[in-house]
C-alpha cells in the first residue's frame, strides 16, 4: 500500500473510491471533513435509516459528477467524543474489507477525520494502520482458487489535504506493518517449508537486504560444541537439523544498550514421545510464531531506521517424533549447566528457550531480555485470543510494555511469577523438571524460563491465545497475527523517548 498526499479536494486526481467519515454528535450524523459540503450525499442514506454513522458502517453513494470517483463510500466512525486510535483502525479495517468485496477497488482518495478529541498524528496512525493490518492475505499455497478469485488489495490511498507530518506517520506504520506481514507470512507458511533451515536463510537475506543487520547461525555441529544440550534434546526426534539464530539490527551505533528479543521457534510441536491428539496438533506450524515476532521487529525496526539496537534470537527446532526422540524421564542438561528431567516431551518449547535465553545473558549483555513463546495452552484458558500474558521480574518492565500494549492494543496482562510456584518444579534427579503439574500451568513455565535469565532484566511474552487466530477478527485474519511486532517498537521508541527527555 502506497500513501501520498494532494493539497486540496478539488486538486484530487481520479480514484476508484472516495471514502468520506461521518461520526455522530449527540446522536447527530455529521461528515467528519469539512473540505466540501458532504452532508448532501448522507441525507437520502439518513432519512431512510439506511446509515447511522456507528463504528465501520458502511453505505456506498454514485455522485451525479462521478468523474473523478464513481463510488463515494460513507464510513461510520461512531461518537465523535468516543474517537479513539483503535476505533479507527477497526472502522478503517471495515473499509479494506467493503473494497476488497468489491474486486476493482484499487485506489482510494480518502479525507481524514478532523476536529476530534485526538491529535491529527493519532488520527493518521489509526487510520493508516487500520488500512495496513486489514490489507493482507495470505494466498500463497492457493492454486486453481486464487486463479478463479484473485486476492485484492489496495494499492494506493491518498490523502487528501493531509500534511507532511500525517504522510510521515502512514509510512511509519507501513514500515511497522512490513514487520508484522513478515510475522504472519512466517506463520501461515507450511511446517515443511518454514524449517529451521528456512528461518535460518530468511535471517540470513534480511542481513543481506539492510546493511544495519548482522546474522550468525550455528549449526547443528556448532550447537552440539555450544553444549545446547535441551535444544538438541527437542531436536533430536525431527528430520531436520536444528538452527541457532541471531540477528543483530543497530539502528543507535553509539549506544551499549541492546534490547534481545527470544523467540520461540518450534517450527512444528507433534509434542514428541507425549504425543499431542488429534484435535491438538493441527495448527502447531504456529509453535514458532514467537520467533516470527522476533524476526518481524527485526525487519520493522531496519525498515523504519529505528534508533535503537535490538538482536533475534532463535533457537529453531522442529519437535518430531522418531525412535531417536528424546525421552520422558530422562535428564539433559542446559547451555548454563543446569540438568533438566524431562517430565514431558510436549514441554519442549522451555527447553529450547532455556538455551537461547541462556546463551543471550552469558554472550550478549543484553540490557533486557524479552521473549515470546507460544508457550502453555493454560494460557489460551487463562486469557484468550484477546491478552498476551506477560510475566516478569522488573517492575518498570510491566509498567512500560502495559503501557506499550494500550496505545497498540496488543494488551498484555501480567502474572505473577511468586517463588512459592518454584515447588512445583521439584526433581529428585535432576536441578530442575520442565513440568509442574496442571495447576498454574502458564506460571510454571514463567517460573523455568525464569531460572535461566537470573537477574538479567526480563519479560516473558506467552502468545499461545493471541499469535494465531481460528476467525478473522478486526484487522486481524484468519491464522498468523503478528502479534507482539508493533507492542515490541512501541516499547522500543518509547525508551527512545524517556531517555531522550531525561
Ligand atoms: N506449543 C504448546 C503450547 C500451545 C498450546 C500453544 C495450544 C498454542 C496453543 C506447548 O509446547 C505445549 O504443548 N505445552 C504443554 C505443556 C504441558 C505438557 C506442561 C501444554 O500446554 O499442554
Ligand atoms: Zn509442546
Ligand atoms: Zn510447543
Amino acid at each position: 500500500m502506497k500513501f501520498s498526499t494532494v493539497a486540496t479536494f478539488e486538486k484530487r486526481k481520479q480514484a476508484d473510491l472516495l471514502a468520506i467519515p461521518f461520526w455522530k454528535v449527540k446522536k447527530k450524523v455529521e461528515a467528519a471533513s469539512t473540505v466540501s459540503d458532504f452532508k448532501a450525499y448522507a441525507k437520502v442514506p439518513l432519512e431512510l435509516k439506511d446509515f447511522k454513522g456507528s463504528e465501520g458502517e458502511i453505505v456506498t453513494v454514485y455522485p451525479q459528477n462521478g468523474n473523478k470517483e464513481k463510488r463515494y463510500v460513507l464510513l461510520g466512525l461512531g461518537d465523535k467524543d468516543k474517537l479513539t486510535v483503535e476505533s479507527l483502525r477497526r472502522a478503517y479495517a471495515k473499509l479494506v474489507s467493503f473494497c476488497q468485496s468489491k474486486k476493482d477497488v484499487k485506489d482510494l482518495n480518502l479525507l481524514l477525520p478532523q476536529g476530534s478529541e485526538l491529535t491529527e498524528n493519532s488520527v493518521a496512525q489509526g487510520v493508516a494502520e487500520g488500512l495496513l493490518l486489514s490489507n493482507y492475505s495470505f494466498d500463497k499455497l492457493k492454486h486453481d482458487s486464487l486463479k478463479k478469485d484473485p486476492a485484492q488489495f489496495i494499492e494506493k490511498v491518498i490523502f487528501i489535504g493531509a500534511s507532511k507530518k500525517e504522510l510521515a506517520i502512514a509510512n511509519k506504520a507501513q514500515a511497522i506493518c512490513e514487520g508484522v506481514y513478515t510475522a504472519r507470512d512466517l506463520v501461515n507458511g507450511n511446517a515443511d517449508d518454514v524449517t529451521p533451515q528456512t528461518l535460518a536463510s530468511t535471517a540470513r537475506s534480511l542481513a543481506k537486504k539492510f546493511p544495519s543487520i548482522k546474522t550468525t547461525v550455528f549449526d547443528k555441529k556448532r550447537i552440539e560444541k555450544e553444549g545446547m544440550d535441551l535444544l538438541l534434546a527437542v531436536s533430536r526426534g525431527a528430520a531436520v537439523d536444528p538452527a541457532f539464530i541471531i540477528m543483530e539490527y543497530k539502528g543507535a551505533p553509539k549506544s551499549k544498550e541492546t534490547t534481545v528479543v527470544v523467540g520461540k521457534g518450534v517450527t512444528y510441536d507433534t509434542g514428541g514421545l507425549n504425543l499431542k491428539p488429534t484435535g491438538s496438533m493441527e495448527t502447531m506450524k504456529s509453535d514458532m510464531s514467537g520467533s516470527a515476532t522476533a524476526f518481524g521487529t527485526i525487519v520493522a525496526a531496519a525498515t523504519m531506521g529505528l534508533k535503537a539496537n535490538v538482536t533475534a534470537v532463535v533457537a529453531a527446532t522442529e519437535n518430531g517424533i522418531d525412535s531417536n526422540s528424546y525421552k520422558p524421564g530422562d535428564v539433559y542438561s542446559s547451555y548454563s549447566g543446569k540438568t533438566v528431567e524431562i517430565g514431558n516431551t510436549d514441554a519442549e518449547g522451555r527447553l529450547t528457550l532455556a538455551d537461547a535465553l541462556a546463551y543471550s545473558v552469558k554472550k550478549l549483555s543484553p540490557t533486557r531480555v524479552v521473549n515470546f513463546a507460544t508457550l502453555t495452552g493454560a494460557m489460551v484458558i487463562a486469557l484468550g485470543s484477546e491478552t498476551t500474558g506477560m510475566m516478569t521480574n522488573d517492575e518498570s518492565l510491566a509498567e512500560k510494555f502495559s503501557e506499550a500494549g494500550e496505545a497498540t492494543f496488543e494488551r498484555v496482562w501480567r502474572l505473577p511469577l511468586f517463588k512459592e510456584y518454584r515447588d512445583q518444579l521439584k526433581s529428585d534427579i535432576a536441578d530442575i523438571n520442565n513440568i509442574g503439574g496442571r495447576d498454574a500451568g502458564s506460571i510454571t513455565a514463567g517460573i523455568f524460563l525464569q531460572e535461566f535469565v537470573e537477574k538479567t532484566p526480563w519479560v516473558h511474552f506467552d502468545i499461545a491465545g493471541t499469535a494465531y487466530l481460528s476467525k478473522a477478527r478486526r484487522y486481524n485474519p484468519k491464522r498468523g497475527t503478528g502479534v507482539g511486532v508493533r507492542l515490541m517498537i512501541e516499547f522500543l521508541e518509547n525508551l527512545g523517548k524517556k531517555t531522550a527527555k531525561a
